[in-house]
């Protein structure tokens, strides 16, 4: 070859190199959302959902420059379809990072799948403790909370004020075992005690033999786990078999966010913990409530938050990586690295990769779960079992 050939060679290399850089500079993100459009928890998915896109919206529909586009799948918290319904984006639609989950049963699917892809992971509401414990992975990241921690929260808030027999009811998976186990491990340090567990299956709602065991069994206190449609109707009933009267019921905020308006009177001056108030008076949170309920017409919950800081956290790898989604590891460090100036309030992510964040304690009054105390501050998961 001489001089020229190899000259032109090189410049053809360099352009046939380029020419997909070009290409993916110009590409939009493929977002793959994989949340519950049906079942108990569908407006838990649609507030996320908006939550996410309320973020995007703000930014003018791009992240570090890059359009945004989605690929949506019903997940219907059904784990027995899980890793179908994760593979198909993966493997089918070849997103370039999935946000989702609600159930806890469905993450714990997704969060295999994406150990083995390498998919970026962002979870927006599933609180498995496994998700940030024994399967946590640098691709992966949670946007919300471990299920262990409001129910520790809820724990140190009980024993604080004194109770000293609880009764535990919940939902027989993840979410309902772990926020119990939290609230237990809180309460019998701070000197009372556990004497039964109730459960029943997910999404049952067939309370009232729990509730008349409860009757049976008058504790000082009752701690709950149900959210969406599941906890409108455990609170009502609750209320309508008497017991709202004779025996606080006290619970992870999930219990009332979301859903105040359907329970109405019922849930009126329940108190429960969780990573977010409505009424947290800062510049932040007023002006996402405001835009939040602009836009939507609807109020802003936890579950809105929670998307619109997993959109942040993502927003804020891309910007790391300059808009190129396929250096994955830069953008996860990244995306862990970050502070969220979240509307709940400024939070970090532990190494395991779950926020270190205030609890606070709320109560419901009117259609918001008003702010009280902080229950605790800068409660971080333990993450036993994470090798990170
Ligand atoms: C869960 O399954 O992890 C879960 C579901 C709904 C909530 C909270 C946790 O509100």
């Amino acid at each position: 070859m001489n001089i020229t050939r190899i000259a032109l060679a090189a410049a053809i290399a360099l352009a046939t190199a380029s020419a997909p850089l070009a290409a993916q500079a110009q590409a939009k993100i493929k977002v793959g959302l994989m949340l519950p459009a049906t079942g108990t928890f569908a407006a838990l998915g649609t507030a996320i959902e908006n939550g996410f896109r309320l973020y995007v919206d703000e930014q003018g529909g791009k992240l570090a420059g890059r359009e945004i586009e989605f690929v949506r799948v019903d997940d219907e918290s059904d784990p027995s379809k899980a890793t179908d319904n994760v593979n198909k984006l993966i493997k089918r639609d070849n997103v370039d990072v999935i946000v989702g989950t609600v159930h806890s049963g469905v993450a714990l699917a997704m969060a295999r799948a994406v150990r083995e892809s390498g998919t970026p992971l962002i979870v927006p509401n599933a609180g498995a403790d496994a998700i940030t414990g024994p399967l946590c992975a640098a691709n992966i990241v949670r946007s919300s909370f471990s299920n262990w921690q409001p129910g520790f929260a809820s724990g140190v808030m009980a024993a604080q004020k004194g109770y000293k027999r609880a009764v535990t009811i919940y939902w027989n998976y993840a979410a309902g075992q772990e926020s119990a186990k939290g609230f237990t491990e809180a309460f019998e340090k701070g000197g009372g005690k556990v004497i039964k567990d109730l459960s029943l299956p997910f999404p049952n709602v067939e309370f009232q033999a729990l509730l008349t065991e409860i009757a049976a069994q008058k504790p000082d206190v009752v701690f709950a786990f149900f959210a969406g449609g599941g906890a409108v109707k455990f609170v009502k009933d609750y209320d309508a078999a008497g017991l709202k009267k004779s025996v606080p019921l006290f619970g992870s905020g999930f219990l009332t966010d979301g859903t105040l308006e359907a329970q109405g009177a019922s849930a009126q001056g329940l108190q429960t913990t969780l990573h977010y108030a409505d009424s947290l008076d800062t510049p932040r949170n007023n002006a996402f409530r405001k835009s939040f309920a602009l836009t939507y017409k609807q109020n802003a919950d936890v579950y809105a938050v929670q998307g619109y800081d997993a959109a942040q956290i993502l927003g804020a790898g891309l910007a790391a990586v300059k808009g190129d989604i396929t250096k994955r590891d830069a953008l996860t460090a990244a995306m862990r690295k970050v502070t969220v100036d979240s509307p709940r309030g400024k939070f970090t992510l532990s190494a395991a990769g779950n926020p270190v964040q205030d609890m606070y304690l709320r109560e419901a009054k009117g259609l918001n779960n008003e702010y009280r105390a902080v229950a605790v501050k800068a409660l971080a998961d333990p993450a036993r079992g994470c090798k990170l």
